[in-house]
């Protein structure tokens, strides 16, 4: 019978017998999966598991304090942290094509961690072996199913791993459905905060914003991204609701006026959706006065956004997020 007990108990033993004495790394992301495969292993390895996290640059406002602080304190596991967004929006200058971003960023993260992997074999000693995902049943069957770690293809958590990846995969929660992932962190005693939030995806911001990537518009998503965030909590609504992608529009421009002044700005997409496992997805019916809540916050609040439209489309035909 399957019980969350029951699955903890498994992987742990399994992730024991596995490892051995070697050493593991886990990319924290500051979402769920990675945060719950972190905390199984970490329950079954402890300090043999040293924590990653990359801050790429492409996080949302306040994440990269979450998994510093609030994980941290949950699970007193290692944590690495490694300020990376100065070599991320390098590699993506210029880079407008959504498969190229992604597997820019999957390549960095990935040569990212080989760098940390050094540090701590430089530290520590004994060699890292293994590499945690938060692989999910839905994401191992996106990518064209398989049994092992090398079929994963380009849809992934890190978005996308290189030819060259010199880890072996741990992936705990491959037979796991999202709300059975929550029902393990919750086991495992993670707070409401980490295990109740929205999926968030490992490529980011980086693949939210329509056209190249730079930090300026990054500021502006991060912002209204923010205010939209803010406003469906306050609403009561983020158990309703699956995840509300945020999109910039950064390529289009429209007529405005504000004040007495014509504007020429950018519009953002609003693209909250309700679903069971993102494998199909319904846009989510939220009450108008939310909507328009957030639509005058972001309108004023946040400099050269101009427009809000709301995204009406299911998956399938659309995917979730826009890239
Ligand atoms: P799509 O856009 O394919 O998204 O309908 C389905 C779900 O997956 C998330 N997503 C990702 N998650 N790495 C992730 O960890 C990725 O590269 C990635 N791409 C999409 C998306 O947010 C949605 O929940």
């Amino acid at each position: 019978d399957w019980t969350t007990g029951n699955v903890i108990e498994e992987q742990v033993a399994a992730i024991r017998e596995l490892v051995g004495d070697k050493r593991v790394i886990c990319g924290l992301s500051g979402g769920v999966d990675s945060a719950v495969a972190a905390a199984l292993v970490q329950k079954a390895i402890g300090h043999q598991l040293t924590c990653v996290y990359v801050d790429h640059g492409l996080m949302r406002k306040g994440e990269t304090e979450q998994v510093e602080k609030d994980f941290v304190a949950a699970t007193g596991v290692q944590l690495k942290v490694v300020d990376a967004e100065e070599r991320f929006l390098t590699a993506l200058k210029g880079v407008s094509d959504p498969e190229e971003k992604r597997k820019i960023i999957g390549r960095e993260f990935i040569r990212v961690f080989e760098q940390a992997q050094a540090e701590i074999i430089a530290d520590e000693g004994p060699a890292v072996e293994f590499l945690v995902q938060g692989t999910l049943y839905p994401d191992v069957v996106e990518s064209g199913g398989g049994t092992g770690a090398a079929n994963i293809k380009s849809h992934h958590n890190v978005g996308g791993l290189p030819e060259d990846l010199e880890f072996k995969l741990i992936e705990p929660l491959r037979m796991l459905f999202k709300d059975e992932v929550r029902m393990v962190g919750q086991e495992l005693g993670l707070p409401e905060e980490i295990v109740q939030r929205q999926p968030f995806p490992g490529p980011g911001l980086g693949i939210r914003i329509v056209g190249e990537v730079t930090k300026e518009r990054l500021d502006l998503l991060r912002e209204a991204d923010a205010i939209a965030r803010e406003e469906l909590t306050a609403a009561g609504l983020d158990r309703d609701i699956w995840q509300c992608p945020v999109v910039l529009l950064a390529d289009v421009r429209s007529v405005g006026v504000q004040g007495d002044g014509r504007t020429y700005g950018h519009p953002v997409v609003l693209r909250p959706v309700s679903s069971e496992d993102a494998m199909t997805a319904d846009w989510s019916r939220l009450p108008y006065d939310v909507l328009a809540r957030i639509s005058t916050r972001i309108t004023n609040e946040v400099r050269d956004v101009n427009r809000v439209v709301l995204d009406v489309t299911s998956k399938p035909p659309g995917t979730i997020e826009w890239e």
